[in-house]
């Protein structure tokens, strides 16, 4: 058994040695994409399928390259022109898929919950890419990667998340992992558009911006949901931005210089302008990066290797 258990579904339980273990894993990990052979044969003999019911370009992408530099086969299960159009079960398409032998899925999925569902029901290590408004874990542990790469340790780190928590699993990845690390986290948006008892994970409130922009270190902008929103949560996207949005003036007026985070897709001119997105303290195409490590990482852990080989897997030649 792999020190992550069979599954990663979520960082909520996950300790702070295990996440830590995964971001010094990946850190490493972060050289091979740099090379001119951007491969390593660690992975060898894997076969991985990547069966995303939802749209998804970074983490579908991401997973597809550290699945092909670690050397796997990788197979791409694209939803609507596979059986589940013809109301094949989740369990029924995964099942199907492990009678030709495969070892790890990687799902996101609509519903909070399916890829829990799934693990339970299957042999083959489950990866959970984003379910419903539950957890995105690796999003959660690349951000943290990447603020960990600016700022140091996140022991009593000032971490503001911004915007559409209610309906985001990028803010739940991020508040169970942020904790975990001894940050101190906050989160800020219209009250309509903050989950009821979200002060039970204890984390701070604020109702204006310019308050966040005051106290943190970094800002993690959210995605105004507009997809999930099955009512009028915010007058207008103009009022949005007018009052929460991330704008140049607002962060000039910040008393350090913040780091600003924003997981994609980004709705600009409205969560964020564009020239804080395109700006110097922006670490938004870093984040991307990262997430390419980091899910070689949760892949080579998930596996069954050791943490300590990771160097060595490194310095191998495919
Ligand atoms: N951050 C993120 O999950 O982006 P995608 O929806 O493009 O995968």
């Amino acid at each position: 058994m792999s020190l992550l258990g069979k599954d990663l579904i979520g960082i909520e339980g996950l300790t702070r040695e295990q996440i830590t273990t995964i971001l010094d894993v990946a850190d490493p990990l972060k050289a091979i994409s740099e090379r001119a052979i951007k491969k390593v044969p660690t992975l060898r003999g894997m076969t991985v399928v990547n069966l995303f019911f939802e749209a998804s370009t970074r983490t579908r992408i991401s997973f597809e390259f550290a699945e092909k530099r670690m050397s796997a086969d990788t197979v791409n299960v694209a939803t609507a022109v596979s059986s589940v159009s013809k109301g094949e079960t989740l369990v029924d398409t995964a099942r199907n898929l492990e009678a030709m032998k495969i070892d790890m899925v990687v799902i996101r999925h609509p519903a909070s919950g399916a890829p829990r569902f799934l693990a339970d029901r299957i042999e083959s290590n489950v990866i959970n890419a984003g379910d419903g408004t539950h957890e995105h874990p690796t999003q959660g542990l690349l951000d943290l990667l990447t603020l960990r790469s600016h700022l140091g340790s996140l022991e009593g780190k000032r971490i503001c998340i911004c915007g559409d928590v209610l309906h985001s699993r990028v803010a739940r990845s991020n508040i169970w992992g942020l904790k975990a690390l001894g940050a101190q986290v906050a989160v800020c948006g219209p009250r309509s558009l903050l989950p009821g008892a979200i002060t039970d994970l204890g984390v701070e409130v604020f109702g204006r911006i310019e308050e966040a922009i005051q106290w943190a270190d970094a800002l993690n902008v959210l995605r105004l949901q507009l997809e999930r929103m099955e009512r009028g949560y915010i007058p207008s996207l103009r009022e949005y931005n007018r009052v929460f949005g991330l704008t140049r003036a607002r962060l000039e007026r910040a008393p350090k210089d913040l780091v600003i985070l924003h997981p994609g897709p980004m709705n600009r001119g409205v969560e964020i302008d564009s020239d804080v997105a395109d700006g110097p303290h922006s670490v938004i195409l870093e984040q991307v990066t990262n997430g390419v490590a980091v899910r070689m990482a949760v892949l080579y852990l998930l596996a069954g290797n050791a943490p300590a080989l990771a160097d060595a897997a490194k310095a191998e030649s495919a």
